[in-house]
Parts: C-alpha cells; structure tokens; sequence
C-alpha cells in the first residue's frame, strides 16, 4: 500500500487511485481503534472552515479532527460575516486565507466553486460540497463504513433511495463504485429526481448497468446496501416535486440479515426513525466514522509538511 496520497486539493471523487481509498479508509479504522494514535502530529498547524452553506458533521468533524491530531482551527460560518460580502472575489480569499492556515476545507452552493477557489490557494483545499456537484470526503467515509461492515467495495449490489439528482453525495459515491468490479446500482425515486443527465452519460460510457424504480418494495430483497438521501429543498422548489413513500421499519420485512442502510444525514422525512434501532441501520456509525476518515485525510495531506 502507498504511503502517500496521489493528489494535494481534494476537490472531485474522480482524483482517488484505489491506493489513496485503502491508505486512507484503512488509516481511519486504525484510528477509530485508537484516536490517540498522532494526538500530536499536526501541533503547529491550523485548519480554515469557510462554509458558505450550513453544516453539522463535514465542518464539526473535520474541526474536531483537527483539535484530536493536535492542531487547531479558525472557521467561517456564514458567508456573510467575511469580506465576501463586500464583494471580495474569491479568488483573493484563497491567497489570503493560504497566508493564514495550512489546510482549507470549503462548502460552497455553486458547482465548481472550490476547484476555483482552489487554483488560487497555496495550501492545500478539501471540497466539503459544491452545490449539487461533488462531496468527496462524505464519500471516502461512506467507503470506510462499507469496508467496515461488508469487507470489500466490490461485488455488490447497491440501491440508492431519494433524491437522486441533486444529492452531492450520491454523485460522488456512484462515480466512485463504478471503479470497483462488478457493483451493480438500483435506482429508486420518483420521476422528477431521477439520477441528473450527466451521471447517466457517465455510465452509459463506462458500460455500468443500472435500473430505476419508484418503490423500493420491487427490490428490496436483492440489496447487500441501501443508501438513502433526503430531498434537497434547498435546490429546488419543493411544489414541483413529488417523493416516495419514506423507509419504515415495514419497509425491510423482506431485506437480506446482511442488509446495511447507509445515510449522509441530515434525514427529514424519507427514512423513519423506527427504522434506528434495526440492526442494518449504520447510518449514525456512518457519521461517526466520518471524523476518524477526515483525521486521516488531514494527517495524510499535511504529513509531509509536518515538523
Ligand atoms: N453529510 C453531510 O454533509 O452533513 P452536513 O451537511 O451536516 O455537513
């Protein structure tokens, strides 16, 4: 296994060789065992937050990473308390906020914001989500959290529930198990979110075979997982969608035993919370594998920098 990432900004799925997923999925689960491992490795360094949309689990965890490999953080919470308001470009943010902190995680609500934003920054820039385009540190933890509990990334037959046309998430997740063998993808929504044109170009190109459904009862029974999304009211307009019936404790009555339903959170309304204290639920593990990934992300990106 390498020891060394292959790339410096994280901004697309598309970046990760298979040896950058298993350095950094396998340095997670180490840490998960012990999280006292580097406790000190990035002492000197310090971590810029700049999140222009809200946000509990990418910025809280990436800020709690920081403060458990011994470095600290300085953040960004709304748009509108920095100089972007006044019409700074964010271009010139890049070079200022690289003179003030060695590593910058940005959420943005437009597609290809962060790769902007990353080409004027001397440090290096994680995409903590552009718009609906691409989140991929959510998906290296939805890896970890499949490695975990299913052994491999291959093989597998993967249904994802919801809105499938605006879900960051999801993008980059499908991309990325399309590099895997023989995944084979269910799509359940209703007819207004769809999985978007461009995601099926892609694999009509790559040759990936997928269906679509709009209940997830006709296939059930055949999912090893089950990864939910809610709909993204906040990038669309909610009266000119319709949406599924949500998961219930009901709807796993003819699930495998082996089954494991995986969310990014937040959840609304899709996925009941009876559906908690079933033993395929892994979506608050799922969460909580995303600071022991992102622990790894910033040791890995910073370790040749440290002193
Ligand atoms: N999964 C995820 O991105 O959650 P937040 O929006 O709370 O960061």
């Amino acid at each position: 296994m390498s020891s060394q990432l292959s790339f410096n900004h994280l901004i697309n799925s598309n970046q990760f060789s298979h040896e950058d997923i298993f350095l950094l999925t396998d340095t997670a689960l180490k840490l998960k065992q012990d999280d006292k491992l580097y406790q000190k490795l990035l002492s000197n360094k310090i971590l810029a937050t700049l999140f222009f949309e809200p946000s509990t689990r990418t910025r809280f965890s990436f800020e709690s990473a920081m403060l458990k490999l011994g470095g600290n953080y300085i953040n960004l919470e709304q748009g509108d308390t920095s100089s972007i308001s006044k019409g700074e470009r964010l271009e010139d943010m890049g070079k200022i906020i690289s003179a003030y902190a060695d590593i910058i995680v940005m959420r943005h609500p437009q597609k290809g914001s962060v790769e902007q934003f990353a080409t004027y920054a001397d440090v290096p820039v994680i995409n903590g989500g552009d718009g609906p385009h691409e989140h991929p540190s959510q998906s290296l933890t939805d890896l970890t959290t499949i490695l975990e509990n299913k052994k491999r990334l291959s093989e597998l037959n993967i249904g994802f529930f919801g809105d499938l046309k605006y879900a960051r998430t999801t993008n980059s997740l499908i991309k990325l198990l399309t590099t895997f063998k023989d995944n084979h993808f269910t799509f359940i929504s209703s007819k207004e979110l769809r999985i978007n044109d461009t995601l099926r170009v892609f694999l009509k190109d790559k040759n990936q075979h997928f269906l679509e459904h709009n209940s997830l009862e006709d296939v059930i029974a055949d999912l090893d997982i089950l990864y939910v999304t809610r709909t993204q009211l906040e990038r669309t307009k909610k009266e000119t969608i319709s949406t599924i019936s949500p998961i219930t404790i009901n709807s796993l009555k003819a699930a495998k035993k082996e089954l494991i339903i995986l969310h990014p959170l937040p959840r609304v309304t899709e996925l009941d919370t009876s559906v908690d204290s079933h033993p395929s639920a892994k979506y608050f593990e799922q969460a909580n594998n995303g600071l022991y990934l992102r622990m790894a992300l910033l040791k890995n990106l910073l370790s040749d920098t440290k002193t």
